[in-house]
């Protein structure tokens, strides 16, 4: 197929021609058809690449000889355009494309193509994952995921850290939650058997029974123990029954490591770097943001009065931007919580009662956007309902963890200053009935050489709800896995 009547002519993208284009430039683009409107005189087509949020407007003259084409160009169509840029009369856009030839790459029959020209729900387009990418929203949200990756390697590239993969398939459960998926090559029908008659993994591909990782820090911190200041930025796979909008099973995570640091300098850490992280979307993301804000602000429409947020978009992100986190203790969280009208009033669905409760999402996000209205970081959680690696406080009854609360959102942030002395970790593996013997490599790190040390892990899907305002999170990420879903 010839795509360009000049061969010399290269294809430019959208983005490109409605920043850079020259008026009375003769240029090639292609793209795929959002809208096509014709009158007796012109045609008008409005034709995205992804580049950017914005379409170019082709015009087609309809006495011209390629008119004939139009009949097979509808909403969905890829076509590749050659003609003259000039000065553009619409709505706010530099130029636009007078055609003076037209490729049909593909067709899109009408009566069948499922994105048509009007509001889709998510829920229809998440149906449709294989084709969301085409609508204005779910493409925003890739090119602003796009940028927060990119940013995310360029802060801790600044700050001296090195990136580390760590690896996907591991023996261990890291948070000990026991919510892996299992791998395995043996036969699940009839799988080797021991003499007790249970499933022998000694004869598995890696000998022994291993897992999708749930977490990369076990092995930062084998990194971060020699190389001071690494982090991971890897999937994690967690096969917990959640099936609400801000749980994946499988999802990013970013978890840097720092030696020779504490939880004070964890936590600065973290908040340095969220800042960073939306300040970098609010400065590189301007048009997508705009457009996202509006979506939300027409979503927040269909809300009660009294549910709306206060603020929009792009003021939620600023006041990220400008403002302090507050740092308190779980313990006086919990007073707050316990003293709260909304406990009172029992407006919780779990209601705060005793000291060593977990948190949900609901008393996370009181603290957040009722009681501080700040974002906010709790410390000093219980023991019992954090994970082995936290250090030990003197009061033996807290661990040294810090989670980060955002609102909107809840925990975006979960991290550590971790156990570094040996006897403690040893003693509290042991309580909690940990396998001592197989993780003999991460207690060595605790004899030669060990040092205080924290790091926590940034769910990267949970801070792209948060600066793009989407409320599920199984539109930020590409193809969502969660409980009975892994269509596409
Ligand atoms: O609090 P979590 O479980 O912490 C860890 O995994 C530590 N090993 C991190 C570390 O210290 N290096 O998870 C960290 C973050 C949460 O705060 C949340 O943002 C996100 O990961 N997260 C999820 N995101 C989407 N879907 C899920 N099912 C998630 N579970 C956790
Ligand atoms: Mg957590």
């Amino acid at each position: 197929m010839k795509l360009f009547t000049n061969k010399k002519m290269k294809r430019i993208p959208v983005i490109d021609l409605l920043k850079a284009g020259e008026v009375g430039a003769t240029v090639t683009t292609s793209g795929w058809v959002r809208t096509k409107r014709e009158s007796k005189n012109v045609a008008f087509i409005a034709l995205n690449d992804g580049s950017i949020i914005h379409n170019i407007q082709v015009v087609v003259d309809m006495e011209s000889a390629i008119a004939g084409v139009l009949g097979r160009i509808s909403t969905g169509a890829a076509i590749a355009v050659t003609g003259k840029l000039t000065e553009s009369g619409g709505s706010g856009q530099k130029v636009e494309l007078a055609a003076e030839h037209i490729v049909v790459l593909g067709e899109a029959d009408p009566e069948k193509y499922p994105l048509q020209p009007k509001k889709h729900s998510l829920e229809f387009l998440r149906e449709i994952a294989h084709l969301r990418f085409r609508t204005n929203t779910f493409s925003a949200v890739t090119r602003v995921r796009h940028a927060m990756i990119f940013a995310i390697h360029k802060y801790f590239t600044e700050k001296g850290f090195f990136n580390i993969h760590t690896p996907i398939i591991t023996a261990s459960d890291c948070e000990g939650a026991g919510e892996m998926f299992r791998v395995s090559t043996l036969d699940p029908i009839n799988p080797p058997r021991t003499e007790d008659g249970a499933v022998d993994y000694s004869k598995d591909f890696f000998g022994k029974q291993t897992n999708l990782t749930v977490s990369g820090q076990l092995e930062a911190e084998l990194a971060a123990l020699a190389m001071t200041k690494v982090y991971t930025f890897g999937p994690t796979f967690r096969a917990e029954n959640s099936n609400t909008s801000r749980h994946l099973a499988e999802f990013w995570m970013i978890e840097p490591e720092i030696a020779f640091a504490d939880i004070t300098d964890d936590m600065d850490l973290a908040e340095d770097f969220l800042r960073y992280l939306v300040a970098y979307a609010l400065e590189h993301c301007p048009d997508d943001l705009e457009f996202l804000a509006k979506r939300l602000e027409d979503e927040e429409k269909n809300k009660k009065v009294e549910e709306r947020s206060p603020m929009g978009l792009i003021d939620k992100l600023r006041f990220v931007v400008d403002n302090e986190f507050v740092r308190l203790t779980y313990t006086e969280a919990i007073d707050i919580l316990r003293n709260s009208n909304y406990n009172k009033k029992k407006k919780f669905q779990y209601p705060i009662e005793a000291w060593g409760a977990d948190l949900q999402s609901e008393h996370e996000r009181y603290l957040v956007e009722k009681h501080f209205e700040k974002p906010v970081i709790l410390t000093d959680y219980p023991k019992e309902i954090k994970a082995f690696y936290m250090y030990q406080n003197d009061d033996g009854k807290t661990v040294r963890a810090m989670d980060i609360l955002f609102p909107g959102i809840g925990e975006i942030v979960g991290g550590s200053q971790r156990e570094d002395r040996h006897n403690h970790l040893l003693t509290r593996m042991r309580e909690m009935g940990l396998p001592e013997k197989e993780m003999w490599w991460y207690l060595e790190t605790r004899v030669y050489g060990s040092v205080p040390h924290a790091g926590f892990g940034l769910g990267f899907e949970r801070l792209m709800l948060f600066v793009t305002g989407m409320g599920n999170i199984r539109d930020v990420i590409a193809f969502p896995r969660a409980p009975k879903s892994a269509e596409f």
